[in-house]
């Protein structure tokens, strides 16, 4: 459903995407780590068609990001890690204003904007203005707006930052039901928990380049690591940019 080939996205001298392909299904939830600066937020925006690759491409289904932009964008729901909303705006407005957006109105709208405020427990605050919402409720906001038109893959960029324990769990339980709805759901995160929670496979990058790529305990046992945390480590610091070392812990092919 998501695909990457070989995309590379460069800033001058800076590869800060190098050669990245993978793959994520539909009912797969896959994790993309890396240290800060390692491509992750990059490679996510040229999926989202907000930048061009300098070469390769990616998918989501048969649509190519260079060649259909619009059709990629019809079919994602794309959360970016800092994403504004329109701070004079309600969040039942805002959901409202991006429904019709995507050519949703009537009652098909409203339906999907209530069924998302209760989704994501924006009831309390449905009708105060976004730029008074918390971190945690504006975020919730965020993903329930990137999801209005019910897209059949959803890419969030840490999509957890800043949230509680509960609003975080809100979001687990959401992106679990729509896995389990057939969805692909890529996703970028720092959180080893929430990984070991989610992820059905996790790829590493570092450096803008894929460095490992698995199931959580194919990375663990491959590191000979007690934790995905520990294993992480070991995959990122063992990838100083040379060539020929850590041949036991490149990618897999995609089963
Ligand atoms: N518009 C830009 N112009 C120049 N360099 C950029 C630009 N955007 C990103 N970069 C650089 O590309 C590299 C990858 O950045 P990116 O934001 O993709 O990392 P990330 O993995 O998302 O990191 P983080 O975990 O901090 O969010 C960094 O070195 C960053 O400085
Ligand atoms: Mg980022």
């Amino acid at each position: 459903m998501i695909e990457f080939q070989n995309l590379t996205k460069t800033y001058g001298p800076l590869r800060a995407v190098d050669g990245l392909s993978l793959r994520v299904e539909r009912g797969e939830v896959y994790a993309l780590l890396g240290p800060n600066g390692a491509g992750k937020t990059t490679a996510l925006r040229c999926l989202a068609t907000l930048q061009a690759p300098t070469s390769g491409t990616a998918l989501v289904g048969d649509a190519d990001v260079r060649e259909q932009p619009l059709v990629v964008r019809a079919r994602i729901g794309f959360l970016a890690a800092s994403m504004g909303l329109y701070e004079r705006l309600t969040p039942v407005e805002l959901l409202e204003y991006f429904g019709r957006l995507h050519h949703m109105e009537g009652p098909a709208l409203e339906g999907r904007v209530a069924e998302l405020t209760h989704m994501f427990g924006i009831t309390p605050f449905a009708s105060q203005r976004c730029g008074t919402l918390s971190t945690g409720q504006a975020q919730r906001v965020s993903v329930a707006r990137a999801l209005v038109h019910d897209p059949p893959a959803l890419i969030l960029d840490e999509p957890t930052m800043g949230l509680d324990v509960l609003s975080g769990e809100v979001i687990y339980r959401f992106i679990e039901a729509e896995r389990d709805r057939g969805k692909a759901i890529l996703f970028s995160t720092h959180q080893m928990a929430e990984v070991e929670l989610l992820a059905d496979r996790v790829g590493v990058l570092s450096g803008g380049r894929l460095v490992a790529e698995g199931t959580p305990a194919s990375l663990i046992e491959r590191t000979g690591e007690r934790n995905l945390a520990r294993a992480f480590l070991a995959l990122v610091q063992g990838d100083d940019g040379s060539e020929g070392e850590g041949e036991d812990i490149s990618p897999e092919e995609p089963a």
